[in-house]
């Protein structure tokens, strides 16, 4: 991750003016690497600086444009966003947008060779997506603050943690991140353990570049766009809560797992939109929100067939991996003692 100070809901404001003129999104090497010279990710650049750019650009380039034309109030956001990706090679153009929010966006990308994959996907976030979370304090209690390097910030910063007192805009800097860095350091956790998660390869401050799940025409839809034959419904249910169990067993827990945030493709099930994840040792409310994930789960495969009960779902999962029942722990034991003397 790049060490480009985060760009303010102003900032964004302020791209609009730029975003017909300014686009490095060109497949061009001469241009790559007259980029690549430059210093990397200034911050917050003035305007004569980004004007001075937009003229570098387009001299170098002439008329050039990426396949995707960004709106005009999301280019400038977009760009700049993604560009550490495009630098360092991993992306070389933007392709379409696959699902585009006022809070965040995914496009579809095409993958540099480097990568080894034809296509990517990029989730970009806005500043909003995480100041307007409800009940936000319900994730973090528990979880300590990340650096854009994946670290835990320590409580004797004292630095940054006058600046999260105070909701400074350092501050709601460093919130963003963490909330984005939550995101990337699970699917990493959970892609290197075998879960069903999309391939994360980068993070840049405001977005994450990661395997695209479906093809060059469409985007795999969410389990809650499609019905499934009772047989395919057992086989993902089971497939879910040995997802739900992997995590478990690396202290996690979604928090927003539901049909919206599983995609399916190729008969398989990917889980997606992990920001908002909680450690189920250290958050005050994880059995509620453990619970809650299964009963969302639950409510969507019983509606395709499967029989299912949450709460006992729920209770065995919490017992096995979270919080064991004290009198099964002395029986494992005495088990174990026994075995011993055998
Ligand atoms: N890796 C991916 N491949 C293909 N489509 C994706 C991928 N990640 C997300 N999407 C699409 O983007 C949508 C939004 O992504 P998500 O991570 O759920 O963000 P949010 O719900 O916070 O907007 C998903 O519902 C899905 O349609
Ligand atoms: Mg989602």
């Amino acid at each position: 991750m790049s060490n480009k100070n985060y760009h303010s809901e102003d900032d964004f404001d302020k791209y609009e003016h730029y975003a017909e003129q300014f686009d490095p999104l060109v497949n061009n090497r001469q241009a790559r690497r007259k980029r690549k010279s430059k210093v990397k990710y200034k911050p917050k650049r003035t305007k004569s600086q980004i004007l001075s750019e937009i003229a570098d650009t387009t001299t170098a380039e002439g008329d050039f444009s990426p396949t995707y034309k960004p709106a005009r109030y999301e280019a400038g956001w977009l760009l700049d966003s993604i560009r550490p990706f495009y630098d360092e090679e991993l992306i070389t153009d933007v392709l379409a947008v696959v699902k585009g929010g006022k809070e965040a966006s995914v496009y579809r990308c095409q993958g540099h060779r480097g990568t080894g994959r034809p296509l990517l996907a990029v989730k970009v976030y806005r500043p909003r997506r995480f100041r307007n979370l409800r009940n936000d304090k319900q994730y973090r209690d528990g979880r300590p603050m990340l650096t854009g390097e994946g670290r835990a910030i320590k409580t004797t910063d004292h630095r940054i943690m006058r600046a999260l007192g105070k909701k400074t805009e350092f501050g709601a800097e460093v919130e963003h991140i963490s909330w984005l860095m939550y995101e990337y350091t699970t699917l990493q956790v959970l892609f290197e353990a075998g879960g069903a998660v999309p391939q994360p390869l980068a993070a840049s401050e405001n977005a994450i570049l990661m395997e695209f799940i479906g093809d060059a025409k469409v985007a795999a839809p969410a389990l809650n766009e499609i019905s499934l034959d009772a047989k395919q419904a057992e086989v993902l249910f089971r497939e879910v809560l040995r997802n739900i169990e992997l995590m478990l067993q690396h202290q996690l827990i979604h928090g927003d797992l539901s049909a919206y945030n599983m995609l399916y493709w190729d008969e398989k099930i990917r889980i997606i939109d992990f920001p908002q994840v909680v450690n189920s040792r250290t958050n005050p409310d994880a059995r509620f929100i453990l619970e809650r994930d299964v009963t969302r789960v639950c409510d969507y495969f019983s509606r395709q067939g499967v029989i299912c009960d949450p709460v006992t779902i729920a209770q065995d999962f919490w017992e096995q991996y979270v919080a064991p029942n004290p009198e099964d722990q002395a029986a494992d034991e005495s088990r174990q003692l026994i075995n011993v003397e055998v």
